[in-house]
């Protein structure tokens, strides 16, 4: 299977930002691990701290599935919404940490409605589970 990990806001910042909640592997590293993981599929990774070249990204995606970790950009970015709405590419979402043991603005997701699933809570595991349940 074709696979596109994209990582939003911030996400370039993991293993530097906040290691008690998002550990201390780096993006490359939790990519890496993933890729390694998913040796038979074709995986792509994308990071950007831009809403613009996200919604670009999700226009222009050839994939069977999509994992997206849109970061606060979850939380109120009704054009990264409408992106998802707008292809027919299922998208799952994703968070490293349990966004509903933290603080309440991260409670709301604005992208769940348009999503085909959302995981969070696992670290690097909630891509990786996002990713295989795209093979049941
Ligand atoms: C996050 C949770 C978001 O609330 C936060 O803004 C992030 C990361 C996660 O992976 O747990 O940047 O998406």
């Amino acid at each position: 299977m074709k696979f596109l990990f994209i990582n939003g806001v911030n996400l370039n910042m993991t293993g530097v930002r906040e290691k008690g909640v998002y550990g201390t592997q780096t993006l490359e590293q939790i990519n890496a691990d993933i890729a390694a993981r998913f040796s038979g599929d074709e995986c792509e990774f994308f990071q950007s701290n831009c809403e613009g070249d996200i919604c670009t990204k999700l226009h222009q995606a050839d994939c069977d599935g999509i994992i997206l970790n849109a970061g606060a950009f979850t939380h109120y970015s009704y054009a990264i919404r409408d992106a998802i709405a707008s292809i027919s590419i299922p998208v799952i979402e994703v968070h490293m940490s349990n966004v509903f043991k933290r603080e309440s603005f991260r409670h709301e997701s604005v992208i769940s409605e348009v999503c085909a699933g959302t995981i969070v809570g696992f670290g690097k595991n909630s891509y990786i589970l996002a990713a295989q349940s795209f093979k049941l």
